[in-house]
C-alpha cells in the first residue's frame, strides 16, 4: 500500500482545523496543531510534506511560524490559510517562502488540488536536489582518485631516483624537509593550505627528478667535473620538467609548483642555470629551495669532499646573501636551519 504523504495543520480555531481534517483525513497522513508554539517542539526535517498554517494565532504568528519551519526544513511546501482582511499578510507570507494561500471558506476540491501541486513540486525539489548531491559526491570520487594518482606517480617518480642514485633520493628528503620548515617561516607572506603545503613538499622531493637523465658515471664521478659534464648537469631542470609536466600541467593550480624543478638552481644575480633568472623573477618557491639545496648538499660527504661543518655550512650561506640567494629569504632560512637540528 502506498505510504499516505504528510501534512501538518495549525490553527487555533477548532471549526477550521476540524474541517480541514474532514477534507483530509482519508487522503494523508495528519498532525494537527493549535499553535505555532507546539510545532516547533517537535518539528524536524523531512516530518512532512506540506504545512498548512493559520496566518493569525495568539502567540506565534503564521509568518514567524512559516520563517521558522523554512529554517528547520527547507523544502517543506507551506500553504497559508487567509481569512477576511488577511490578504497583505498573504502575500508578505508569500513573499517570505510560502508557495500558496488559500481563503477561508475554502473548497474541498480546490484544497486538494493546491496539496497534490504542492507535494509534487517537493518531490521534483527533492529529487533535484539529490541529482545534485550525487553529482558532487561523483565529482569528490574522481578528485580523489586524481590526487591518489598523483601521489602514487610521485611515489614512482622517487622510487626511480632512488634505483638511480641513492645519494639523490636521500638528497630530495632532506632539502624537502628543510624547504618545508622554511616555508612555514615564510607564512606571514605566503598563505598556503595544508593540502598546498604537502604538494610542494612532494614537488620538492622531485627537485632533482632531472638527474635520472644524467648518465651515471658523470652523477657519482669521483672528482670535479670538466666543462663539458657540467654542461650536461645542467640540463636537470629541464628534463625534470620535461618528466613532471604531463603530469603537472592537467592539475591547473600544480603549475605554480614547477619552478620548484625548472629554477632550483637560478641565482638571485642572474649566474644561475638554466635560464639565468635573476632577483624577483626568480619565484619564491625556488628561493626557498635553492637555499635548502646548497645547505643539505655542504653537509653531506662527496665523493670529491667531506661534509662542511654546520658553522662553515652557514657561513658560506651567508657570504651568497643578494648574489646566490634572495637576501630576506635567505635571512629567514638562516634562523631556521641554524636550530634545524642538524
Ligand atoms: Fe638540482
Amino acid at each position: 500500500m502506498k505510504k499516505k504523504n504528510k501534512i501538518i495543520i495549525v490553527d487555533d480555531e477548532k471549526s477550521v482545523r476540524e474541517s480541514i481534517k474532514m477534507i483530509l483525513k482519508d487522503y494523508y497522513d495528519l498532525s494537527v496543531f493549535t499553535k505555532g508554539d507546539e510545532i516547533l517542539k517537535e518539528f524536524k526535517e523531512d516530518m512532512a510534506d506540506v504545512a498548512l498554517l493559520d496566518i493569525k494565532m495568539p502567540g506565534i504568528s503564521g509568518i514567524e511560524l512559516l520563517k521558522k519551519l523554512k529554517t528547520i526544513d527547507e523544502d517543506i511546501e507551506i500553504i497559508m490559510i487567509t481569512g477576511y482582511g488577511t490578504l497583505d499578510s498573504a502575500t508578505e507570507a508569500m513573499r517570505n517562502g510560502a508557495s500558496a494561500y488559500v481563503n477561508k471558506p475554502f473548497s474541498k476540491n480546490k484544497l486538494l488540488e493546491i496539496i497534490e501541486e504542492k507535494i509534487k513540486k517537493r518531490g521534483k525539489n527533492r529529487e533535484k536536489k539529490k541529482k545534485l548531491l550525487d553529482l558532487e559526491n561523483v565529482k569528490k570520487s574522481l578528485e580523489k582518485k586524481t590526487k591518489d594518482f598523483y601521489y602514487s606517480t610521485v611515489d614512482s617518480l622517487l622510487a626511480a631516483i632512488n634505483a638511480k642514485d641513492g645519494y639523490t633520493s636521500i638528497h630530495s628528503e632532506q632539502v624537502a624537509r628543510y624547504a618545508s620548515l622554511i616555508l612555514e617561516e615564510c607564512s606571514s607572506f605566503v598563505k598556503l593550505i595544508p593540502e598546498e603545503k604537502n604538494i610542494f613538499h612532494y614537488l620538492v622531493s622531485l627537485h632533482d627528478i632531472g638527474k635520472i637523465g644524467i648518465p651515471e658515471r658523470i652523477l657519482s664521478k669521483d672528482g670535479k667535473l670538466d666543462a663539458k659534464e657540467w654542461k650536461i648537469i645542467q640540463k636537470h631542470p629541464d628534463i625534470g620538467c620535461s618528466i613532471v609536466s604531463p603530469i603537472l600541467n592537467p592539475m591547473s593550480i600544480l603549475k605554480n609548483y614547477m619552478c620548484i624543478i625548472q629554477d632550483h638552481h637560478e641565482k638571485y644575480d642572474g649566474t644561475g642555470y638554466p635560464k639565468g633568472k635573476k632577483g624577483n623573477e626568480i619565484p619564491l618557491f625556488a628561493c626557498i629551495i635553492s637555499i635548502a639545496d646548497v645547505y643539505h648538499a655542504m653537509r653531506s660527504d662527496r665523493p670529491y669532499r667531506k661534509a662542511l661543518s654546520k658553522k662553515e655550512t652557514l657561513k658560506n650561506l651567508k657570504e651568497g646573501r643578494g648574489t646566490h640567494f634572495h637576501p630576506e629569504i635567505l635571512d629567514i632560512a638562516l634562523k631556521v636551519l641554524e636550530n634545524c637540528g642538524d
